[in-house]
């Protein structure tokens, strides 16, 4: 038993029928977990009310949202966050005295929006261009730069001052930095505390006054802002000398040769159309590659159900994780014991080729033992383009593929291991998801199906905001019987204090 089983208390084993055998186990509860993170939501939420504890909290928030989207739809949203309340809290201290002045004060407030979201976007841009601390700075730097244009009072105060100002917006970016690599949490305390102390050396932290540092030299806050510009300029520099490229799919021979096209099954091979990769059959078909990505979808694929649940995917897939993990604390919940209870049910082995149908962010392939070949597959761009963030994040790699779960584009008994973990309750055909599961596997290897029980559904899905859970045209159920009669050693697990249900079953070796 390995050290996260362990946690996993077995309740009750009995036979499920003719297909197999029935578990349910349950998580332990992490309960002082449960209470610091009680604790951490509770001093994010005092930050919306009170700005010594916001002018930490609110950067931390700025830097995790703005990270978490698209480019683009990030420095729109946050434009629009920081405008608003920026118009109502500021409006008393401008000198509204002439008819012009309503006109000037909005175009300031917008133009101070605009600078304040600018470093949080130069940070989302440039950041993911870096490893390690070096991935930190970028935001400190452009905030701190941005000092140099020293705007008249009122506005002064929002672009911060001195030193001061970057160490809030570096501790900022360090937070986002491990919670992004899930650090640990004496990790996390570690890193408050230097920064607690850095910021009571540097005097005032809590009120945005000149520093004991600008006392000591006089210049200091326009020569550190102008070396901060200087720095921003070499992150720019470097990051665009060196996009993000992935390997190209002509270099990657035997990844190529499992692939067929998912409608024909003809055989898929690189080709080159208008200058980029795509992968063609000698029928003519051709599937364009987008990111190093291949686009497998056909317009049937996102139909009915599929359609349905892929919108909420599109909208949640930057924030999926964070959605996941903050319940987790909050539930008080061993979140890395619970993939180990279901992943370990595997028999992955270094050199092993692994398929995870409807991977979406990738969260389980960083719970799989080392040395194995990982492939993706899901129907979400969204997903997948943080799961491809992700995998940068934790330095793994892992072909990904955008398509419909069932209608798979790999040639028969192409993987060693092939799993599929939370999509499926809510797929317009199971049956066939389970068939292509099954037809992709090695014959002799162990299949999984995982996902969350009707009990869950009714309890947390069908409450959340939007209705989308309500009206479905049937309970959720392990799909027990949907596994095809010859598979082998059947069996239907319950998890979480029966949340979920673990099904797995082998493939037999002569089929
Ligand atoms: C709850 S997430 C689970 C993601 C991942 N397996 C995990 O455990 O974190 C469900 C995923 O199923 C994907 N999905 C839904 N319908 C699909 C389909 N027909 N084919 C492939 N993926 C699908 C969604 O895009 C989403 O990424």
């Amino acid at each position: 038993m390995n050290h996260c089983s362990s946690q996993l208390k077995k309740q009750q084993s009995q036979p499920a029928g003719k297909k197999g055998a029935r578990m349910t186990t349950e998580l332990r509860n992490h309960r002082w977990q449960q209470i610091l993170a009680w604790l951490l939501a509770g001093l994010f939420i005092l930050g919306f009310f009170f700005s010594p504890v916001g002018a930490w909290t609110g950067p931390i928030i700025g830097v995790w949202f703005v990270g978490s989207q698209r480019p683009l739809r990030g420095f729109l949203w946050m434009t629009a966050i920081a405008f608003i309340p920026g118009l109502l809290m500021h409006w008393r201290s401008f000198p509204l005295t002439g008819p012009t002045e309503p006109l000037q004060y909005l175009g300031w407030m917008l133009l101070v929006a605009l600078l304040g979201v600018l470093p949080f976007t130069f940070h989302r841009f440039a950041s993911p261009h870096f490893s390690g601390l070096l991935s930190t700075l970028p935001l400190p730097l452009a905030g701190t730069a941005l000092q140099i244009l020293d705007p008249p009072q009122p506005f002064g105060a929002l672009t911060g001052i001195g030193f001061h100002h970057f160490l809030v917006l570096w501790f900022a970016a360090v937070v986002v930095w491990m919670w992004n690599r899930e650090a640990n949490w004496a990790k996390f305390g570690a890193g408050a505390g230097f920064f607690a102390v850095i910021a009571i050396l540097e005097g005032d932290s809590f009120a945005l006054t000149p520093s004991f540092l600008n006392a000591l030299t006089p210049n200091f806050g326009s020569t550190f802002a102008w070396t901060c510009l200087a720095g921003c300029c070499a992150y720019l520099v470097y990051a665009l000398l060196r996009p993000f490229h992935s390997q190209p799919w002509a270099s990657r021979q035997e990844t190529v040769a499992r692939l067929q096209s998912p409608s024909t099954g003809a055989p898929l091979h690189v080709v080159a159309e208008q200058g980029r990769e795509a992968l063609g059959s000698a029928a003519g078909e051709s599937f364009p590659i987008r990111k190093g990505i291949p686009d497998f979808r056909a317009p049937q694929d996102l139909t009915g159900d599929n359609l349905k649940y892929n919108h909420v995917y599109q909208t949640i897939g930057g924030f999926y994780d964070d959605i996941q993990r903050i319940f987790c604390a909050l539930a008080g919940f061993d979140r890395s014991a619970y993939f180990h209870s279901y992943l370990d049910l595997l028999e992955v082995k270094p050199g092993d080729s692994v398929l995870e149908t409807s991977v979406g962010t990738g969260l389980n392939f960083r719970y799989l033992p080392a040395g194995a070949t990982l492939s993706g597959l899901d129907l979400s761009p969204e997903m997948l383009a943080n799961c491809q963030l992700n995998l940068r994040r934790w330095q793994m790699d892992a072909d990904l593929y955008l398509g419909n779960a069932e209608s798979l584009p790999f040639a028969d008994s192409s993987f060693d291991v092939v799993f599929h973990v939370g999509g499926i309750n809510f797929f317009n055909d199971r049956a066939k998801a389970i068939r292509e599961m099954i037809r992709v596997a090695r014959p002799g290897s162990l299949l999984l199906i995982a996902d969350e029980t009707e009990k869950h559904v009714k309890e947390v899905y069908e409450k959340s905001p939007g209705g989308l859970w309500k009206n479905r045209r049937e309970p959720v159920s392990a799909p027990i019987d949907l596994i095809p009669p010859e598979m082998q050693e059947v069996r239907l697990q319950q998890m979480r204090n029966g949340d979920t249900y673990a099904l797995t079953f082998r493939k037999p070796a002569l089929l």
